[in-house]
């Protein structure tokens, strides 16, 4: 469908699978989410069998407006108003202490309930025509890579999925920040694409330090493993020089993710630049491409350590963990 301005009758049938209890696969500007109405706690089982998803794991709420998150919430402090008026619709999700009469299921035993208002004209289209909350984790198996276009849904989770809506490629690429209020002390959960000092500057007392991407880090938040949003492909991230030194002794196929061309040496290589929203937005496609061509083996430049870099090097770390 076009991604700027989505069919109403297919989002209305999309809208009623959700209301039956099906599963439906959506576009958002992040990711693809696999959405089931939060109501209906058959479906939202589902979500879990089909993902193979642990459940310890919680899923994000997703609504279509500041006034529908603020009804789930026990309490909405002026930081949570604040965030939510700078960055929704878009990629941040806030965890808040779910209202008392809230009906969220996938909350795995928490009291706490994860809310975001997609920026993408096809989420925020559903969410409109089902009227009510939608949790959707990524529409991909557990562990695996995110879906970034409808096709890796199909590939992820094919006929476990009752529908699944196509807006294209997905702009911003990699998941939403998470940041958690629920708490004393706001503290950054999962890094995304926004900017930690803008986050900052609207939230002085946010916590950051306590979760730091790169090597050696401190990492905390439920369900977010330790290995994750990984390729089939075993992956390394290495400064360019090592991954030089690397391609003339590794036997099999592999690919690489520069920011700069290693010229004439022999592999699938993508050169992707220097601006981390093109890294982000490019990532889990060229993983996935990577992927299809059957290498054994990607190797992806180390990030810069500026904090532009965050989300990408989350995802890196974690794409690179010793699997279990
Ligand atoms: O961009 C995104 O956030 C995408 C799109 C589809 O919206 N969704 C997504 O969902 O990435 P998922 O389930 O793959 O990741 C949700 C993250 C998990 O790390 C989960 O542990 C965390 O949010 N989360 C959800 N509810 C939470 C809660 N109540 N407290 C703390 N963390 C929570
Ligand atoms: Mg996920």
């Amino acid at each position: 469908m076009d991604p700027l301005d989505p069919d109403p009758q297919v989002i209305a049938e999309a809208a009623r699978c959700l209301v039956a209890g099906g599963l439906v696969a959506f576009a958002t500007e992040t990711v693809y989410g696999l959405g089931a109405l939060a109501s209906d706690a058959d479906a939202v089982a589902r979500i879990y069998r089909a993902k193979g998803r642990p459940a310890h794991n919680p899923l994000i709420a997703h609504v279509a407006d500041v006034a529908a998150a603020r009804a789930l919430a026990a309490r909405w402090s002026e930081g949570a108003e604040a965030l939510a008026r700078a960055f929704w619709p878009g990629p941040l999700t806030l965890v808040v202490e779910r209202a008392p009469g809230a009906v969220v299921h996938g909350s795995a035993g928490l009291t706490s309930v994860a809310l975001r208002v997609p920026a993408s004209p096809v989420a925020l289209a559903l969410l409109r025509a089902v009227g009510a909350p939608v949790v959707a984790p990524s529409a991909n198996p557990s562990g695996r890579l995110s879906p970034t276009r409808a096709e890796h849904v199909v590939q992820g989770l094919g006929e476990r999925v009752d529908m699944v809506l196509d807006g294209g490629p997905c702009a911003v690429g990699i998941e939403s920040t998470v940041v958690d209020l629920s708490g004393d002390t706001p503290r950054l959960l999962r890094h995304g694409t926004l900017d930690v000092a803008a986050l900052r500057a609207m939230l002085p007392a946010l916590e950051t330090s306590i979760y730091d991407p790169l090597p050696g880090g401190a990492r905390s938040s439920p369900g977010l493993d330790p290995s994750h949003y990984a390729p089939r492909a075993v992956l390394e991230v290495l400064p360019r020089a090592a991954i030089a030194a690397q391609i003339p002794s590794f036997p099999g196929p592999h690919g690489r993710l520069m920011r700069e061309s290693i010229a004439d040496a022999p592999g699938h290589e993508r050169v992707l630049g220097s601006h981390p929203e093109v890294w982000a937005a490019r990532l889990y496609d060229e993983l996935h491409n990577l992927d299809a061509l059957g290498v054994e083996r990607v190797w992806v430049e180390t990030p810069p350590g500026d904090p532009a870099w965050w989300g990408i090097a989350d995802r890196l770390r974690r794409a690179s963990a010793p699997r279990p």
